[in-house]
C-alpha cells in the first residue's frame, strides 16, 4: 500500500470506526460463535500474493465482527470497563505512525519527557502526595506507564523483594539472596485480584491471604495477626498489596490501618487501584485513598475507566531507585551522553522497549480536561446508583455487598444455582453480558456500567430483561415470586366475588389477615415526552374544576365533593367515581383525538401507539383515579395490553400485588395529594412534583414496567426535573 491509498483507506477506516461506535447499541453484545469458528472462515495459510485492501476490509464484518464481544456496548456489563474515546484513538494513531521505542531518553526524548509530564498531570489530578511526582524537588518519585495493572503489581513486588533482600543482607551478609527469597512472605486480601497471586508465583515468594471483614475490606488487626504468626515461624514479611476497588465488589482496603503497619514492619506497600483509581479525579471519591501517604507505589488503569484505551496503566513510586536496583542492566549499546541526567524508563519496567502511550493519555487529558473526566465518572456512578435502586425494588433479588462506584453485585435470593442459571440465560441471549464472582461463598452477578454511552434507558431495558429472565428461572425452580406478581382480576373475582377495585384500603391496619394487599396497578403510557407534565397537570386541574363546578352529572359530582370534603381516605371505587365525574367531558375530546390519530395513520403517518392525546400519561390509576380511562384509551388506540399483564372481562384492569408497607406509603402520599388538590391551592409546579414523587415511588416499588416508560424515565431524571 502506498501513501495515496493509505490516505483513502485510512479515512475509510476512521469512518468505519466512528460508525461502529455510534451504532454499537445495535450489535449483539456477546458473540454467538463456537471455538474454532474463525478457522472455518479463513484459509489456513497466508496468501502468497498480496490482496486488495478492499477485500481485506470486507472481511472485518464477515470474519471478525461475528466473534467480537463488544466492550464498548452500553449493554456490556462484564468485568470492568475498557473505555476508549476519539482523542485516545487519535493519540495512538499518531503513536503508531511515529512508532518510536522509548526505552531510554535518547531513544526518543519526546516519548520519555511527555510520559513523565503527563504522569505528573495525572498524579496531581487524582490527588497523589507530591512525593510521587517527578516535578517535586528532591523527590525520587515519579510515574511511568506500564502495560497492565498485573505487570505493575509484579514490578512493585520485585522492587519490594529487592529492598527486603538488601536490608536482610546488611544484617546477615553471609546469607544468599535465594535463601532470603525463600523466607519472604507477602500479603493481600482474600478479595485481591488474581494478578497478585500470579506475581507471588513468578516472584517465588509466599503469599498470604488476609480475610476481609464484613465490608470486604482488609483491616489492620488481621494483617498484624498474620505478620506475627509468620515472624514466629521465621518468615520475613516484605510486601503488601492493598486494593482500592476490588474486582469482586469494588471494596476498599483500609489504607489508614494497613499503612502504619507496613511502615513499622518495613514492608513495601503497593496499592492496586486498577479500576477505582480513575474515580479519584473526583475529589468526593478520594476518601477511599486516605492513608495513601504510606504507600510505596500505586497503580491504576486509565485504560479501564478514563477513556484512554488499552493499554495504559499509570504507576507511581515514591523511590524510583528501588526500581533501578531491580531492573538495572546497562549494556554499552543502551548508554547515551545523558545517562543519569534524564529518565531512562527501561529501568522502571520489565521489557526494554516501550510504546509512545503518553500521547493518547495527553490527548485525552487535554481534550476532556479534568472536568470532562469527572463528568463522565459521575454520570457512570449515577447510573449505577439508579441500577441499584432498580434491583432493590424487586425483592426476589438481593445485593450482598455495598455498591461502590459503577459496580453492583446482585443475586436471586436462594440457591446459587438459580443466579448461575439466570446469568447463563442472560449471556446466551446476547442482549447483555455480565460475569459472575463469588462473594463470601455466594455466587453473584457482577453488573458494571462499562460504557460512557450507557443511558438510563439502556439500564431500564437491561433490567426488564433480567427481571423477566429471572421469572423464567424461578418458574423452572418452581418458585412463584411474591414481588410484582400480577393476578388476573378474573381470577381474583373467582375467589372473592365482591372484589372490586376497592381493596386498597381494606387492610391498611397491621392486623389485617389479607396480606399482601391487592390493588389495582394498572398503568399505561401514552405520551409525548414534552407534553407529559403539562397534560398531567391539566388533567388534575380539570378534575378540580369538575369537582367544584355544577356539572350535569350532579350525582357523581356530589359524591366526589363529599369525598373531597370528608377528609377520609378513599377507596379505589371512589377514585373511579372521581374519574367518572370528569370522564364524560373528556370522552368527547378523546374520540376526536383517536379519530384524528387514525386519520393521520391512514394517510401514511407513523403508527402513533396511542400517543399524542391530551391525556398523554396514565399512571397507576388508583392514585390519580384513571384506571378505566387508561385502558379504555389504550383500547381505543388499539394498543396491545402488555404481555404478562392481565385484564378483566372488560379489558379495563390489571392487578398487581403490593406489600403492605408499599400500600401504606402510597396511601400516605395519596392523602397528601388529595389535601393539596381539595385546598385548591396547588400550583402546577406542585402537581408536577407530586406526580414525579408518585412515579419515583412506583419505580422504587418496581410496579412500573419501565420499558414502556422510556421517555418518562428520561424526564424524571434530576436534570429534566429541573427543567419542568
Ligand atoms: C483490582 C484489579 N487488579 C488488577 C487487575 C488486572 O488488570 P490488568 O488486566 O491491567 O492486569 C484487575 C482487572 O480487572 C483488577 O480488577
Amino acid at each position: 500500500m502506498e501513501a495515496a491509498e493509505y490516505r483513502v483507506k485510512g479515512k475509510e477506516m476512521v469512518d468505519y470506526i466512528a460508525d461502529y461506535l455510534e451504532n454499537i447499541r445495535e450489535r449483539r453484545v456477546f458473540p454467538d460463535v463456537k471455538p474454532g469458528y474463525l478457522r472455518e472462515l479463513l484459509p489456513d495459510a497466508a496468501p502468497h500474493e498480496g490482496e486488495e485492501f478492499d477485500k481485506i476490509f470486507a472481511d472485518i464484518e464477515r470474519v471478525i465482527m461475528p466473534g467480537v464481544t463488544h466492550w464498548q456496548s452500553p449493554h456490556m456489563h462484564a468485568y470492568f470497563p475498557a473505555l476508549n474515546s476519539y482523542p485516545s484513538l487519535l493519540g495512538d494513531m499518531l503513536a503508531d505512525g511515529i512508532n518510536c521505542l522509548g526505552f531510554t531518553w535518547a531513544s526518543s526524548p519526546a516519548c520519555t519527557e511527555l510520559e513523565s509530564l503527563v504522569m505528573d498531570w495525572l498524579g496531581q489530578a487524582i490527588g497523589l502526595p507530591a512525593e510521587f511526582l517527578h516535578k517535586t524537588q528532591g523527590s525520587l518519585g515519579g510515574g511511568v506507564i506500564q502495560t497492565t495493572a498485573s505487570e505493575s503489581t509484579f514490578v512493585c513486588l520485585l522492587a519490594g523483594r529487592t529492598e527486603a533482600i538488601k536490608r536482610f543482607q546488611t544484617m546477615f551478609p553471609d546469607i544468599e539472596d535465594a535463601e532470603i527469597n525463600s523466607r519472604l512472605v507477602g500479603y493481600c486480601s482474600d478479595q485481591a485480584h488474581s494478578s497478585v497471586e500470579k506475581a507471588g508465583l513468578i516472584g517465588l515468594v509466599k503469599l498470604r491471604y488476609i480475610e476481609s471483614d464484613e465490608n470486604l475490606s482488609m483491616r489492620g488487626d488481621k494483617l498484624k495477626e498474620a505478620i506475627k504468626t509468620d515472624r514466629e515461624n521465621g518468615l520475613v514479611p516484605f510486601f503488601l498489596c492493598a486494593t482500592l476497588g476490588t474486582t469482586g465488589a469494588c471494596a476498599f482496603d483500609n489504607l489508614q490501618e494497613l499503612g502504619p503497619i507496613c511502615q513499622e514492619e518495613q514492608m513495601w506497600l503497593h496499592v492496586d487501584a486498577a479500576y477505582a483509581g480513575s474515580a479519584f479525579v473526583c475529589p468526593e471519591f478520594r476518601k477511599w485513598m486516605k492513608g495513601i501517604e504510606f504507600a510505596d507505589s500505586i497503580a491504576f488503569n486509565p485504560s479501564k475507566w478514563l477513556m484512554v484505551h488499552f493499554d495504559c496503566t499509570a504507576m507511581w513510586v515514591k523511590n524510583s531507585r528501588s526500581l533501578h536496583r531491580t531492573f538495572n542492566v546497562e549494556p554499552l549499546y543502551l548508554q547515551h551522553e545523558n545517562t543519569g541526567l534524564a529518565i531512562d524508563y527501561m529501568h522502571w519496567q520489565i521489557p526494554l522497549s516501550k510504546r509512545f502511550r503518553a500521547l493518547k493519555l495527553w490527548f485525552v487529558l487535554r481534550n476532556y480536561g479534568i472536568s470532562g473526566l469527572q463528568k463522565m465518572i459521575r454520570e457512570n456512578v449515577r447510573l449505577a446508583q439508579k441500577f441499584e435502586a432498580l434491583v432493590r425494588s424487586d425483592n426476589r433479588f438481593e445485593i450482598p455487598a455495598a455498591r461502590h462506584m459503577g459496580l453492583i453485585v446482585f443475586r436471586l435470593r436462594g440457591e446459587c444455582a438459580m443466579t448461575e442459571k439466570l446469568l447463563k440465560k442472560l449471556n446466551s441471549s446476547g442482549k447483555m453480558h455480565a460475569v459472575p464472582c463469588c462473594i463470601k461463598g455466594q455466587y453473584v452477578i457482577r453488573f458494571t456500567i462499562t460504557s460512557q454511552r450507557t443511558t438510563a434507558q439502556d439500564l431500564t431495558r437491561d433490567w426488564a430483561i433480567i427481571r423477566s429472565t429471572a421469572t423464567d428461572v424461578l418458574e423452572e425452580y418452581g418458585i412463584v415470586s411474591t414481588n410484582r406478581k400480577r393476578v388476573p382480576l378474573k381470577e381474583i373475582k373467582e375467589k372473592n366475588a365482591s372484589f372490586g377495585t376497592s381493596l386498597l384500603l381494606a387492610n391498611i391496619g397491621g392486623n389485617s389477615p389479607i396480606s399482601p394487599k391487592i390493588v389495582d396497578g394498572s398503568f399505561a403510557a401514552l405520551f409525548e415526552t414534552d407534553d407529559v407534565v403539562v397534560d398531567f397537570s391539566k388533567k388534575l386541574k380539570n378534575m378540580q374544576k369538575d369537582i367544584h363546578s355544577n356539572s350535569t352529572r350532579t350525582q357523581a359530582n356530589r359524591r366526589v365533593r363529599g369525598m373531597m370534603m370528608s377528609g377520609k381516605q378513599y377507596s379505589l371505587d371512589s377514585r373511579i367515581d372521581l374519574v367518572e365525574a370528569v370522564q364524560a367531558s373528556q370522552d368527547e375530546e378523546d374520540q376526536e383525538n383517536v379519530a384524528r390519530t387514525q386519520e393521520k395513520e391512514n394517510n401514511g403517518g407513523p403508527p402513533s401507539a396511542g400517543r399524542g392525546r391530551s391525556l398523554s400519561v396514565v399512571e397507576n390509576s388508583e392514585v390519580v383515579g384513571e384506571v378505566g380511562l387508561a385502558l379504555r384509551k389504550a383500547r381505543a388506540a388499539q394498543m396491545a395490553i402488555p404481555e404478562g399483564e392481565a385484564e378483566d372481562e372488560n379489558g379495563v384492569s390489571i392487578t398487581t400485588l403490593l406489600q403492605p408497607s408499599q400500600t401504606a406509603t402510597i396511601v400516605q402520599m395519596m392523602k397528601q395529594l388529595d389535601l393539596n388538590l381539595s385546598s385548591g391551592r396547588s400550583s402546577d409546579q406542585e402537581i408536577r412534583e407530586a406526580f414525579i414523587e408518585f412515579y419515583k415511588l412506583f419505580d422504587d416499588f418496581g410496579i412500573i414496567d419501565k420499558t414502556r416508560y422510556e421517555n418518562i424515565n428520561n424526564w424524571y431524571e434530576p436534570e429534566h426535573r429541573m427543567k419542568t
